[in-house]
């Protein structure tokens, strides 16, 4: 295992559980793993693959602190939902990145890559679990911690769960059959983490989306049919007044995604930014290499 020390943020979940995989492969970095349960089975097993494994809270900054004291860089991701993914708290998501991005400052880490998630606009989209990586993104621009943004689409690790069940034939969507999300793998967000933790100087100050394909309801189907010869798909999706009554964060998504959703692809340049006056600006590239406009 190499010198370099990485304090890997989330590496018992998704995201930061593929930042190891992929900072481990490559057999350069110290890895560290930060979690509120050290005793949980997935921090053990982490444990058992020689990732140092630290017991701390977001929420808790002088945990960090101590954490990120002599780190070269952190692997950065915040939490707003419940592990039900029923509840959102996106005041309690602002402080965890606020108070991971304030330890970088003060611990002097010279590389923080953080992911949030992808945004269509940079201003308030209604949505708490959104806007709160905005107003996280706000803080990071303003603080001197030297950043990589990395900003994700939908995961397609998502289809399958609760909200976007398959069962007997049927994908339950929330965005009509034919508009298509941005999707990826967050597995790939570990991929896109490694890669700029070895290259500083091409991927310091960058704000990166993450974008493997836009994909609909309908194309999955065809996909699933591919994956499962002789079965046959059909993606649903609860009428507009259901969602708009009994799960308004849904219906706010569904409403921004269909929008952007439907042609021309991927949404027009305008809807971006223009260049920005702020020196530590940079270009914004998504995975398939698209430079998708200065911020
Ligand atoms: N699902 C999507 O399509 C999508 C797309 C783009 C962005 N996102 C964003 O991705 C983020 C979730 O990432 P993920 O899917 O990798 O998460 P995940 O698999 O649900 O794992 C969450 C991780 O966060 C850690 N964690 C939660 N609260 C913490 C706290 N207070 N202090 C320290 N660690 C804490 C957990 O560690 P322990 O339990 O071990 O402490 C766990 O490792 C969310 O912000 C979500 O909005 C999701």
């Amino acid at each position: 295992m190499g010198e370099l020390r990485l304090v890997i943020c989330g590496a018992t979940g998704q995201q930061g559980g593929a930042a190891v995989e992929r900072l481990l492969a490559r057999q350069r970095y110290r890895l560290v793993a930060l979690t509120r349960d050290a005793a949980s089975p997935k921090a053990r097993a982490l444990a058992e693959r020689g990732v140092q494994v630290e017991q701390g809270d977001l929420l808790d900054p002088a945990a960090l602190h101590r954490i990120f004291t002599g780190a070269h860089g952190v692997f950065g991701v915040t939490q707003p939902w419940s592990a039900d993914y029923k509840k959102v708290d996106a005041a309690g998501e602002v402080q965890q990145g606020k108070n991971l991005i304030d330890a970088c400052v003060k611990c002097s880490v010279k590389h923080l890559v953080l992911s949030t998630a992808m945004q269509l606009e940079d201003k308030p989209t209604g949505l708490p679990h959104l806007d709160s990586k905005q107003d996280i993104e706000r803080h990071l621009r303003a603080t001197p911690a030297p950043f990589t943004l990395l900003r994700p689409g939908t995961f397609i690790e998502n289809i399958g769960l609760p909200f976007f069940a398959v069962k007997r034939g049927k994908l339950r969507g929330f965005v009509d059959s034919d508009a298509k999300l941005p999707f990826m793998s967050a597995h790939d967000v570990g991929e896109a983490a490694a890669v700029a933790f070895d290259a500083p100087d091409r991927w310091l100050e960058q704000t990166v989306d993450l974008v493997s394909d836009y994909v609909s309801g309908d194309d999955i189907c065809r996909a699933l049919e591919r994956t499962h010869p002789g079965q046959r798909f059909r993606h649903t999706c609860p009428p507009r007044w259901l969602m708009r009554l009994f799960a308004p964060e849904f219906y706010k998504m569904r409403v921004g995604a269909e929008a952007s959703g439907r042609p021309p692809f991927p949404p027009p340049r305008q809807a971006r930014r223009r260049p920005g006056r702020h020196p530590r600006d940079g270009a914004r590239v998504d995975v398939s290499g698209e430079v998708r406009g200065q911020r």
